[in-house]
């Protein structure tokens, strides 16, 4: 595991068993949207075709892949995966509870090495997780196992425009310091926020095009909430 690998494991290792409850509250303060809600926006964009295999990465607790499996009722089955075992131990329970264990198989692995061969998945979902990880290297492997022309959806926290100015630069280490502090967050996991536009930039410069892109905010400062659906553009690792 690398260092960044590690400190994310860690902390969501902590936070594991109350994740559900404490992570719609920092996005329903800065965004306005619920969780539930986002949940429901996020599968919207996933415009998958029938008798799909998905990849969820960083399925958490595999709140995702749960939507997406009632939805698809049985036409599609899905890799849950991450690197966080307690996350992995609440996503597998969920799964049993909801009796989608046959659709749904939870997995350990990081978006840096996916124990699938290429060109595994027609979907790829990864929710408000990238900024976790060195985005152009997963971006590198997502395209790996996705067959020709296959789908990414994505949603994660991003930074306003504001922050990018001059002024932004020098103001927003300290704004996310005391963020951390007052929601009692003392670790760190390596993570960083990217605007709109460098996320649409990311994407294209791995060989997505963004298909549909939603952004909700509150204000010019707080963090905003990003979904895109972008399609791979390249056929490099078509399996016929
Ligand atoms: C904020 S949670 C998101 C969980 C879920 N996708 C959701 O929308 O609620 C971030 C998740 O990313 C996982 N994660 C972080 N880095 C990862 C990596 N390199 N590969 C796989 N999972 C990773 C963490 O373990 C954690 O479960």
């Amino acid at each position: 595991m690398s260092k960044r690998e590690r400190l994310a494991a860690k902390a969501f290792e902590d936070f594991a068993v109350d994740y559900d409850e404490q992570i719609g509250r920092g996005m329903a303060r800065d965004t306005g949207v619920e969780y539930g809600d986002f949940i429901l926006k996020f599968i919207k964009l996933c415009d998958s075709p029938q008798e799909c295999n998905v990849l969820d990465l960083a399925t958490g607790t595999a709140s995702v892949a749960l939507a997406l499996a009632r939805r698809e009722d049985g036409e599609c089955r899905i890799a849950a995966v991450d690197i966080t075992q307690g996350m992995l131990r609440q996503a597998k329970r969920k799964v049993e509870e909801a009796g989608l264990g046959k659709y749904i198989y939870v997995c350990n692995g990081s978006g840096n090495g996916l124990p699938f061969v290429d060109g595994s998945f027609s979907l790829v979902t990864c929710s408000l997780a990238f900024h976790h990880m060195h985005v152009a290297d997963v971006l590198e492997e997502l395209k790996r196992v996705l067959t020709s022309h296959g789908r990414l959806v994505m949603a994660d926290m991003g930074a306003p425009p504001a922050w990018r100015k001059p002024w932004g630069r020098v103001i927003v280490p300290f704004y996310l310091m005391v963020r951390r502090l007052r929601d009692r967050r003392p670790i760190r996991s390596g993570s960083k926020m990217y605007t709109l536009h460098e996320w649409k930039s990311l994407l294209s410069q791995a060989g997505f095009s963004t298909t549909e892109e939603v952004c909700f905010f509150k204000g010019n400062w707080r963090p905003r909430l990003i979904l895109i659906s972008a399609v791979l553009s390249g056929g490099d690792y078509d399996q016929g």
